[in-house]
């Protein structure tokens, strides 16, 4: 049985006092509940963040990840940073990092190796563009995705990774996968990991959707069996909205 685990993804919201306020309301929320809540803030609020959650179940997590400890890359931020925050997750490979930030394949790979190397569970996001999908070609951009971002990875590192599938026309968009859809895309990324590596890790390894997840609609996505977990960001900032989505 997996445990499920709902992120949410800040992005660039809440200032430093707006994200510590929001996270005395919500920290109770890792408590009584087999589900895993994340929440993945801002870097410049991680340190006050991690304070507050002092004693909550609720995991901290980081938007982004450098792959280098150190050197000349401006307005980035180190693994050595992050870890010693104390932070649990690193959202990797977010296709607005990859659309904006030019983030490659290569790099998710490499951020991917760093996070680990450094304590750092990745949530590694993969997903396909509306034209893809409507041409049909979305399951070969994953597998691409997929493959590249755990070359290297070993079987036991699987245990530390949670993958995300975000369609990217249905981030931010209210237009939500299918349930169905969204299902049958995880389950293909299951057998990308079962051919990779073993039935096992394939079945063990935790498989998130985001893209539009609300109160409404997470309970029908909740229930798919290969979905394990959501990767939330508008809802994500809404107290009532987050508390519905981690006791869907
Ligand atoms: O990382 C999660 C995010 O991309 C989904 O955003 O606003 O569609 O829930 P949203």
């Amino acid at each position: 049985m997996r445990k499920p685990i709902i992120a949410g993804n800040w992005k660039m919201n809440k200032t430093i006092s707006e994200g510590v306020d929001f996270v005395k309301q919500i920290k109770h929320l890792g408590d009584n509940t087999d589900v895993e809540v994340v929440v993945c803030v801002p870097f410049v609020s991680l340190e006050s963040i991690k304070k507050e959650l002092k004693g909550s179940n609720v995991k901290l997590g980081s938007q982004n990840i450098h792959w280098e400890e150190n050197g000349a890359y401006t307005g980035e931020i180190s693994p050595l940073m992050l870890k010693e925050i104390g932070i649990d997750y690193a959202i990797i490979g977010h296709s607005e990092r990859r659309q904006y930030f030019a983030e490659t394949d290569e790099t998710v790979n490499k951020k991917v190796k760093t996070s680990l190397d450094h304590g750092i569970n990745p949530i590694v996001c993969v997903g396909e563009t509306l034209e893809e999908r409507e041409n049909n070609t979305a399951k070969e951009k994953v597998k691409v995705q997929i493959t590249k971002a755990l070359e290297g990875i070993s079987e036991k590192e699987m245990s530390d990774i949670v993958l995300a599938y975000e369609p990217i026309w249905a981030i931010g968009t209210g237009k939500t996968a299918s349930s169905e859809d969204a299902n049958e895309m995880i389950a293909f990324i299951r057998d990308i990991v079962k051919e990779k590596y073993d039935e096992e890790i394939s079945e063990t390894v935790r498989i998130q959707y985001g893209g539009s997840v609300k109160p409404q609609n997470v309970t029908e996505i909740m229930n798919q069996p290969d979905i394990d977990g959501a990767l939330v960001g508008g809802a994500s900032l809404k107290k009532d909205d987050f508390t519905e989505l981690v006791r869907f």
